[in-house]
Parts: C-alpha cells; structure tokens; sequence
C-alpha cells in the first residue's frame, strides 16, 4: 500500500454489510464461554500445582506473549538476522540442483546488495507507521476494528500453538525432506506469528485472550500423540486460518494476508504429500478409539463458531457461511489424508447443513433454509485460484 493508498481521500472505502442475528444469543454464548474460560482454566491450575499434566502450552494468551515476555532484542538478533542472511542454493551453490531463487531474485543477484535490507525495513515501517494506524482508523469504525481483531487474534493465538506444534511434528516426521518441510513450517510459524502481532497491535484496540473453545481445541491438539498433530494442526486449524486468511485478505488494509493464505495452503497440502509416503497403518486409519478421538478433536472448533458469529456479522459474514464453506474443505482434506477412516466424508456435510440451519431457525428472525455448505467465503482471484489447486479433482466448489 502506498501514500496515495494511504490518504484520507481513499478514507471507509467499504461499507460493511451487517448480518442481523439475535445479540441476545450471542450475549448468551459469551457468558457461557466466560464460565467455561474459568473452569477449564482453573482445572489445569489445579493439577499444575498438584505436580499433574496441567495446560501443555508455555503459552500467555491472556497478554498474547509466550512465557518469558517479548525479547524483541533477542527475536532482531536471531529471527530477522536469519531472515536477512538466508541463502538460495541456486545462487550460492551453482553446481547443485537448485533452482530456488525467483525471478526477482536473479534480478537482484545482478544488482547491488542491501536490497532485502531496505525492503526489511520497509515492510516493518508499514505496520508499524503512524499513518496505516490513521489509515486503519479513519477506514473502521472502532467496533469494526475490534471485531477484526477478536478475529484475527483467534488466528494469532493459533499461530502459536501452530509454532509449537510443528516444532514438535519436527522431531517425530520420517525422511530428511519431512524434516526439511517441518523446519520451514516452524520457521513460517514463527513470522506469522511475530508479523500478525504487529499487525493487530496497529489497530489499536485491545487484543483478547483465547476464548475457551479455542484454548480447549489446540491444548488437545498440542497433547496430541504423532501424525494425529497432523490431523489436528495441518488439517483442522490450518484449514481454518486458510479459510479466516481468504476471507479477509481483500479487505482495506489487510493485503499482507494474501501472503499468509499462500503459506497457509502449502501447511495444508503438507500431511497428504507426507502420507502418500508414509501412510498411515490399517489401526491409525480405522480404530474406534482413534476415530472417537479425532471426531472429540474438532468438537470445541464448532463452539469458536458460535463465539465468532457476532464478530464476523460486524464484518458482514454469516458464521454459517464461513462454517459451511470451511468444513467442506476440511471435510475434503480429511477424507483425502485418509484421518476420516471409516466415516462416510459424503455424509458429513448434509448433517452439517441440518445442524446449521436448525441453529439460525431457532435463533433468527426471518430466516431462509439454505445450503451453507455451498458457499465460498475466500475472495479474491489469487486465494480462490490457489484453493483450486489444493483441491483439484476432488470436486470442491472453490468458485
Ligand atoms: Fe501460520
Ligand atoms: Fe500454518
């Protein structure tokens, strides 16, 4: 985005579209989800301090930090350094086989250096700069901006515990391109959770702590045992934020997403190129417990929808949309990783349907049944081409 991007006469370029939905409901399901914060919080208190397997994560949702605090001194000096230092084989190693440098990056290889360092601190001084903050205010009101936040930080919160789980899937993958392809996902982990950070500190309200389903919902994953992480981090939650990402990458300000979209879909594609290497033996696939856990797994990702569902109708999206078009593609994604077992994946996506709209009847004002699981809430010409190629030939409806 540039200056002229920038200026007041570009101001509230979107005039979001609400979705009535019944606030006391919603009300309902935060105060619910408060009592249930407390409980489950306080139960892995307990157990903490009784020397028993409490929380897992060493992770501070409350003040959006991992334990320890923010060490930005310690993040310039390794993580960016890293960044800045990185090397292509290509240009490094011309013998090899490598042919990992983009165009632009030939480009530059001819040119003088310092570039990466330049567009470094360019793209920092974007979110960090005063004017994308009056950019960001003077194009949402105050409760837009907050419920893009709420939403986004769902993702920031996940982003850590996509960190922390792919760290761990690091150690437990076969074969060196597994190890290869796990680092560079606990790397991209790591930036998006640093850069999303400061993008939602830019909007200058606050940013919450994880709600109850979600804390519920990735603890379990994180407790997860082997290729289940798979299952529950690289299926489930990266299907959501593929999903969160597409969906709002084309709002006013929010373009950097696009590219948080672009890693998000190789984090997705990841477990199917992996299990057709090493797939999963006949009991990982269909033991009944396996199967119970996996279907346990997901449970609290339906709770977040509820959570979510006034937030996203200050952004003008029907949760059930959302919900509708992202289950289809983890619907998808599931039954092709073979994690479905012996669940029928053709039959899971009308009981979805029924479920939703029982929901919006007993909780809305004049409201028409329809099909949410046909609908497509990825925008943009990019996201919904990249989304084609991760579910080609499988007969998604991406468009
Ligand atoms: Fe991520
Ligand atoms: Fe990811």
């Amino acid at each position: 985005m540039n200056a002229a991007h920038l200026s007041a006469a570009n101001a509230r370029p979107a005039q979001l579209r609400k979705v009535a939905i019944n606030h006391k409901v919603a009300k309902a399901n935060h105060d619910i989800e408060r009592l249930l914060n407390v409980a489950v919080r306080n139960k892995d208190r307990i157990l903490q301090a009784m020397g028993l397997p409490g929380r897992k994560a060493n992770y501070d949702d409350e003040h959006y930090e991992f334990v320890g605090g923010a060490m930005d001194d310690l993040r310039k000096k390794h993580y960016d350094k890293s960044l800045r230092l990185l090397w292509k084989g290509e240009q490094h190693a011309q013998w090899s086989s490598f042919r990992d440098c983009t165009a632009e990056e030939k480009m530059l290889m001819s040119m003088a250096d310092k570039a990466s360092d330049d567009e470094d601190r360019k793209i920092r001084k974007k979110l960090s700069s005063k004017e994308y903050r009056d950019f960001l205010k003077a194009t949402y009101s105050e409760r837009e901006r907050q419920a893009i936040v709420n939403i986004l930080s769902i993702i920031g919160h996940g982003e850590a515990y996509a960190w922390l789980v792919s760290a761990e899937l690091l150690n437990e993958v076969h074969s060196t391109g597994g190890r290869a392809a796990l680092t560079m996902q606990v790397m991209e982990e790591a930036k998006h959770f640093v850069v999303l950070r400061e993008l939602l500190y830019a909007f200058d309200v606050p940013i919450p702590r994880m709600n109850a389903y979600e804390y519920l919902w990735l603890e379990w994953i994180f407790k997860s045992k082997g290729t289940e992480k798979f299952f529950g981090m690289n299926v489930q939650v990266e299907t959501i934020a593929l999903s969160l990402f597409g969906l709002m990458s084309t709002m006013p300000g929010l373009d950097v997403l696009k590219l948080f979209h672009r890693d998000e879909a190789r984090h997705t594609a990841l477990p199917g190129n992996y299990l057709k290497e090493f797939p999963l033996t006949w009991w990982e696939k269909y033991s009944p417990v396996r199967q119970a856990a996996r279907l346990r797994m997901i449970l609290p990702a339906l709770g977040l929808l509820l959570y979510v569902e006034e937030d996203l109708a200050e952004i003008g999206v029907d949760v059930f949309e959302f919900g509708g078009s992202m289950l289809r593609k983890l619907n998808t994604l599931a039954g092709r990783t073979g994690f479905l077992g012996s669940i029928n994946p053709d039959l899971l996506m009308p009981f979805v349907n029924t479920l939703f709209n029982a929901y919006c009847r007993a909780t809305r004002e004049d409201f028409t049944e329809r099909d949410f699981t046909l609908a497509e809430t990825t925008g943009g010409e990019e996201e919904l081409a990249l989304e084609r190629e991760i579910f080609r030939d499988l007969g998604v409806a991406t468009a």
